[in-house]
């Protein structure tokens, strides 16, 4: 694919330290070929339900990225890029959750984190990204049981002792919502639960289980400790009434809830008055506990929600331009995201640690031409310089993903990375993405951001 100026855009507002990733996370890429290597967790049982993943896959081979640690080391160099986002496995660590520590398990983060550092690249690890280990929803109910929080301050310790020096931030948890809400309400993820009540105690649990963990990482290393929260606008469809306070709700459950928790210490009375007795459980310090300073906010972007009295989830605008998962193309949803929180709660330093998207991706020749995906990270990179322009303390930007891989409950059929995954082979190929994001950081480096002549697009 020919990459020409216009096919870049003017960057002038983002600060000159301002990092540029990519990312991944354990379950979706790692595999677990051999069963001595990590304890199983939530998604693995999740897996073997009939039903639960499009095309009935599952995390065992994956990428094969514990065994092609060197080979996709080198990858992520060959990008260009200066950090990289992963997560590490919780049942690779501590195979039950708890006690006994899988020495192989930490000596694979111990090598992750070394080549990286060795190849000039940071390390941004993620202590949970979704995959619990399954013993603990076996003996404690997993999120929505108290007893989890605690394991997951004694890991996050763990992991800070033996990381915390090497590398410059640690994420406790990704997606609180996601994890909550779409694994214990509606139950199309793991663990696959369906009510409100335990969604809602998960979704405390999480929150007072992120502020330990920071407080673990504090006592052990100088890392930087942040969250990683799902945002998104909430639109009304229609300017009806009942859509315009449906968009206010749902505002109120997906951001304000989590936004609301951490930086002001309470969640907001209307969301809470929705949900009556469902409402969780909060013990005495809490807050203080989920009120820890932040060092940054992770926010993970990929399109608006409209809000309806209808579907919620599956409206868009009609004749929108979608991706592969169905979700709106809407740059400026981000920009929009990224100027409301910090005007409503006064960030810390932002990363957008994930913004990408899924589109049927051909490889031809041994080439993959994905312009949709190249124009997609390029208006919402202009969305990030917007905020930056407009005060928002911009801070990093990874895209979602290094390489195609296991997509939750889509299986291996939605892919995301700016590298293709031949999933009979698992070799790896970039794609034109790859190439524009490498030259992308290249200009970005040189200072090249010339605004574009007034006769380009
Ligand atoms: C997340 C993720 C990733 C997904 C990506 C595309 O952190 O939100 O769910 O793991 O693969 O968001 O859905």
């Amino acid at each position: 694919m020919e990459l020409t100026q216009h096919d870049f855009p003017d960057l002038t507002h983002l600060p000159p330290d301002f990092v540029w990733g990519v990312a991944t996370s354990s379950f979706q890429i790692e595999g677990a070929s051999s069963p001595h290597e990590r304890g199983e967790s939530i998604w693995d049982a999740f897996c073997r339900r009939p039903g639960a993943i499009l095309d009935s896959s599952d995390g065992l081979r994956a990428c094969e990225h514990v065994e092609r640690l060197e080979q996709d080391l080198d990858l992520i160099a060959s990008l260009g890029v200066s950090a990289y986002r992963f997560s590490i496995a919780w049942p690779r660590v501590q195979p039950n959750g708890d006690g006994v520590v899988n020495p192989r398990g930490l000596d694979f983060y111990q090598r992750l984190v070394d080549g990286l550092l060795e190849r000039g690249i940071e390390p941004y690890p993620t202590l949970y990204h979704w995959d619990l280990p399954l013993s603990l929803q076996y003996r404690y109910g997993g999120w929505y049981g108290r007893e989890t929080v605690t394991r997951f301050a004694d890991y996050a310790d763990l992991i800070a002792a033996r990381l915390g020096d090497r590398v410059p931030t640690i994420t406790t948890i990704n997606e609180p919502w996601v994890i909550a809400m779409l694994g214990h309400e509606h139950g199309v993820f793991a663990p696959g639960l369906k009510s409100r009540e335990l969604a809602l105690q998960a979704a405390h649990n999480l929150l007072v289980a992120h502020g330990l963990a920071a407080q673990a990482i504090r006592a052990r290393c100088s890392a930087k400790a942040g969250i990683v929260l799902n945002m998104s606008p909430i639109h009304p469809l229609t300017d009806a009434p009942a859509d315009i306070a449906k968009a206010r709700l749902d505002d109120g459950q997906i951001n304000r809830w989590y936004m609301d928790a951490l930086r002001k210490g309470h969640y907001p009375a209307d969301v809470l008055e929705h949900f009556g007795s469902d409402a969780p459980i909060v013990l005495g310090d809490d807050f203080e506990l989920i009120t820890q300073p932040l060092d940054f906010i992770g926010v993970n972007y990929y399109t608006r929600n409209f809000a309806s009295t209808g579907d919620p989830w599956s409206a868009t605008q009609s004749g929108a331009e979608v991706t592969d998962m169905g979700w709106e193309i809407y740059p400026a949803g981000l920009t929009e995201l990224l100027v409301r929180l910090n005007r409503d709660w006064v960030c810390p330093p932002i990363f957008v640690t994930e913004n990408g998207a899924a589109f049927v991706d051909k490889r031809v020749d041994g080439a993959v031409i994905d312009r949709e995906r190249v124009e997609y990270l390029a208006t919402h990179i202009a969305a990030v310089d917007e905020a930056a322009r407009q005060g928002v303390p911009m801070a990093g930007y990874f895209v979602w993903s290094l390489m195609d891989n296991f997509e939750w409950s889509s299986g291996y059929l939605r892919r995301f990375g700016i590298v293709y995954t031949d999933y009979e082979t698992l070799e790896r190929t970039p794609k034109a993405s790859a190439h524009w994001y490498t030259r992308l950081l290249e200009r970005q480096r040189k200072g090249q951001t010339q605004p574009r002549s007034p006769n380009t697009r």
